[in-house]
């Protein structure tokens, strides 16, 4: 085709408002909800980006099969077509649904791991590390050293470090591995994707110490997308081919399908292994619900046995990674240092380069994202040392990087959302000099971002 455009390769059916607020609206609700965006009330919010899970809109087949949804306790058919769906991609045997993707981690850890044990990953998202630090064991991140500089050029900075794998198996023996995970695409470390080479790679060191090897796999049509664009060998390869591929090498996942199940809740648990299926599911009859529905509708399930379907649709996957690069070459462009390249569902601004008048201890990346609101409506996440400063033996250590992470929800926003968030963006890079920084003053002692309270330093 001689055009260079690229339209959201959709059109809109049904439509719902969104609320613009004034100035003084937003720093009464900022006040209000103690500095957390998690606080806010939705609605007073214009362009919602705090997260891309269970966010998206569903399609109208989405919608139709909702129609069909069949709510037997049961054996129903709409458990059947999910679980082909999931099957038909992953080609992994057990697929027990849960009512989310933290679900399928806490069944998945529960039954595997005791107290002491370790768990390596690329980087951890942070219910994954908090379900398995509430076990009592310890979640390790070993991502490759580019994946942790906002800056460095590489193609797949989600990669895992394979020496530093080998180096802890060395260390803490593999009888205290029960499992290794990678997360793709690598969600705390910016939604960059993991090559087929690194997977074949953790495989092989998994298979040299018998240990099994499990993909976080919320993002697996993303991650497959750029292994097509990027990975010499895989530019003729469909996404689902390339999905496939990836699944082949292991021995189970853990799902949201709030993610590229592009459904608005769900998730699955996927394994190979007998044994441990069987008593996966004792422990999702225990919390969940029954084998074929595991706390979801039958509904949901068909949403989500389309929804896998329509995230390895190309058009979609080039319009979607392609509209979040767009906005990572505006803000580039005007010097606001973000992860680069872009991943697949988000930017993420490093907000220790962009406001270096902020000490850390100050949380740049916090006091940042509640500037983005204040100016401009727009919502986004902290992916820093409030979410992850805290250790289990409740020390405060800083995180590697302080990032505002501007999350895309599925198939939402059209091009003029996204050039107005790069309006807002450039904005608050002009005026970062009056951006304060911010204390908290209350905070669980896990998963403390969802909760904590906070006032700007010098007051408010
Ligand atoms: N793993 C990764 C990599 C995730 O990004 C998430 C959720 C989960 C597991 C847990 O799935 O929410 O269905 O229980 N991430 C969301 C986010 C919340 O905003 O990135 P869940």
């Amino acid at each position: 085709m001689p055009f260079k455009t690229i339209i959201e390769p959709f059109r809109i059916k049904t439509v719902e408002p969104i609320r613009h607020t004034t100035r003084e609206e937003r720093e009464a609700a900022l006040k209000e909800a103690g500095y957390n965006l998690f606080l806010l009330k939705a609605e007073d919010v214009l362009i919602d980006l705090l997260t891309d899970s269970g966010t998206g809109a569903m399609s109208s087949a989405q919608w139709a099969g909702m129609m069909q949804g069949d709510e037997s306790y049961a054996g129903g058919k709409s458990f059947y077509r999910f679980e082909a769906a999931a099957r038909e991609i992953t080609h992994l045997k057990h697929i027990i649904p849960t009512h989310q993707g933290r679900a399928a981690e806490r069944i998945l850890f529960g039954s595997t791991l005791k107290p002491g044990d370790i768990v390596p990953n690329n980087t951890h998202f942070d219910t994954t590390r908090a379900n398995i630090e509430y076990v009592g064991a310890e979640a390790r991140d070993l991502v490759i050293a580019e994946g942790r500089v906002p800056s460095s050029l590489h193609p797949f900075k989600g990669n895992m470090d394979i020496d530093r794998l080998e180096a802890t198996i060395a260390e803490v023996g593999a009888q205290n591995i029960p499992l290794v995970m990678m997360t793709v695409t690598n969600n705390s470390g910016g939604g960059q994707p993991v090559s087929l080479e690194n997977l074949r790679a953790v495989r092989a060191v998994c298979d040299r110490h018998g240990l099994p090897f499990f993909l976080d796999a919320c993002r697996f049509a993303e991650n497959a997308y750029f292994i097509k664009l990027r990975e010499p060998g895989y530019a003729d390869k469909t996404p689902r081919e390339i999905a496939r591929e990836m699944f082949s090498l292991v021995d189970g996942c853990t799902m949201s399908a709030k993610k590229d199940g592009m459904a608005n809740i769900g998730g699955f648990l996927a394994l190979r292994d007998e044994g441990l299926a069987g008593q996966c599911k004792n422990l999702l009859i225990l919390t969940e619900g029954f084998v074929t529905y595991g706390g979801l509708a039958g509904y949901d399930l068909e949403a989500i046995a389309v929804g896998l379907k329509e995230a390895l649709d190309e058009d979609y996957l080039h319009y979607r990674t392609r509209s979040v690069e767009y906005l990572g070459e505006k803000l580039r462009a005007a010097g606001i240092p973000i992860i680069w390249p872009t991943g697949g569902h988000a930017i993420y601004i490093d907000a220790k380069g962009m406001l270096p008048h902020i000490p850390q201890r100050e949380y740049p990346a916090w006091a940042l994202s509640c500037a983005l609101y204040l100016e401009g409506g727009v919502r986004s996440v902290e992916i820093g040392s409030v979410m992850f400063g805290r250790q289990p033996d409740g020390r405060e250590v800083p995180a590697a990087m302080e990032l505002v992470r501007l999350a895309f929800p599925r198939r939402v926003y059209t091009q003029s959302h996204v050039d107005y968030l790069a309006e807002v963006c450039l904005y608050v890079n002009e005026i970062k000099d009056q951006v304060r920084g911010v204390k908290m003053v209350w905070g669980a002692p896990a998963l403390r971002h969802f909760t904590a309270r906070f006032e700007m330093v010098g007051g408010s």
